[in-house]
């Protein structure tokens, strides 16, 4: 078995994440994420779902044919083409693995799939049993996990495992979770049914309720070694857990969550913009890690506090994550600290009363301009350049 403290990083930026609206990537630009993800140290990648599309499939069997040193996953439905289709697709790859999954909760099964739990269980065992004739390596999705009736996820993830399934993942497909609540569902899948320490557990959450890299990491305390993400936390709907924030938890807080992962931190910030130039949309500039904002500083108290210790109001580096240096934003809320700083930086070190002078044309300034670019700044010091 692995290291117990390692946690499994599985990327789904180009499967879950790609299939929401206005993350469609081209077959070059998926390649160019993949080989991306493989730097950052993603120790799986799930790079299609090769039955959607013949583009898909390409890319899929692209991937697994260009991109070594990660294992590159597809994801197929309970269907035997869905199966033989990804088993095609990931042929190349020297490391690979067929991801299946199905509904298990009544909602799904009932008005979605229109079958009965005892079908349910019978295409959990086929479809696993089929897909160990591609490759050793098969992952079993409990769809819609967290709100299944827990008498019978026990038993279809019973089924898998002695079916063969090597990892087992119970997705919050709809984001609906809380922390207690999944790693307590962790809890008792590892303690009811047999044969579970042989697996991988796996986390999968969604972000609608804005709980999935909370629901994630709890889920790792519940016993899940493996955890699905993506990068941005692209992905359906408000998106999936964020793999550059699940990755700086563990970083910061080692004293809470002690386990080790491949993950090269210097490359969180590149992939982030990595992926912006692929898709439709960067991180928002509040977003944690990767965001415009998540290394600025505007109001001068806290200005005041960086310039003296960053630790008081940065949890880690911008250069840990690989995103530069730490940004003294400067606006009306800034003092006179920051300017001095500022002002120092681009050359001009003031006595105390042309500070005094400055800072009082800055403040104008600030309350009439919404950006204060450097070019400003140094207007400052020419008051017939101050614009009116
Ligand atoms: O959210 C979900 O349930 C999924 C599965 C296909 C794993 O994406
Ligand atoms: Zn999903």
């Amino acid at each position: 078995m692995p290291n117990p403290d390692q946690i499994v990083f599985f990327d789904t930026t180009l499967r879950d994440g790609e299939q929401s609206p206005g993350c469609t990537m081209h077959h070059d630009e998926k390649l160019r994420m993949a080989h991306q993800l493989r730097d950052l140290g993603v120790d799986i990648l799930e790079a299609g779902f090769a039955i959607a599309s013949e583009g898909d499939f390409d890319a899929v069997r692209a991937i697994a044919r260009e991109v070594t040193g990660t294992r590159i996953a597809s994801l197929a439905r309970c269907k035997r083409e869905d199966i033989d289709a990804a088993g095609r697709a990931i042929q190349p790859a020297k490391l690979n693995r067929i991801h299946i999954f199905l509904a298990s909760s009544d909602l799904h099964l009932e008005y979605k799939l229109r079958i009965s739990r005892e079908q349910a269980l019978d295409q959990t065992a086929e479809s696993v049993r089929h897909a160990l004739t591609y490759t050793d390596n098969v992952e079993f999705s409990t769809e819609d996990g967290t709100r299944t009736d827990p008498e019978f996820l026990v038993k279809m993830i019973t089924v898998a495992v002695q079916a063969g399934a090597t990892t087992i993942n119970i997705p919050d497909t709809v984001g609906y979770t809380t922390p207690e609540e999944y790693s307590a569902i962790f809890r008792m899948v590892r303690e009811r049914v047999a044969g579970i320490e042989n697996v991988i557990l796996s986390t999968h959450c969604h972000d609608d309720l804005g709980m999935a890299v909370a629901n994630s990491l709890a889920g790792v305390q519940g016993g899940a070694r493996q955890i699905e993400c993506t990068i941005n936390g692209i992905g359906e709907r408000a998106g999936n857990a964020a793999l550059e924030e699940i990755a700086a938890a563990l970083m910061v807080r080692r004293d809470k969550l002690p386990y080790t992962s491949n993950i090269r931190m210097d490359q969180l910030y590149p992939t982030s913009q990595m992926l912006a130039e692929c898709i439709s949309f960067g991180a928002a500039p509040n977003k944690a890690v990767v965001g415009a904002n998540a290394f600025a500083h505007e109001s001068g108290i806290h200005q005041h506090g960086m310039l003296a210790n960053p630790l008081t109001y940065e949890i880690m580096t911008p250069a840990s994550v690989g995103a530069g240096s730490t940004n003294l934003v400067l606006g009306k809320h800034s003092g006179r600290r920051a300017l001095a700083d500022r002002l120092e930086r681009l050359g001009h070190t003031l006595t105390r009363e042309q500070l005094d002078e400055v800072y009082h044309r800055f403040t104008e300034l600030a309350d009439r301009k919404k950006s204060i670019y450097d070019q400003d700044i140094l207007g400052l010091l020419k008051p017939e350049k101050v614009p009116a």
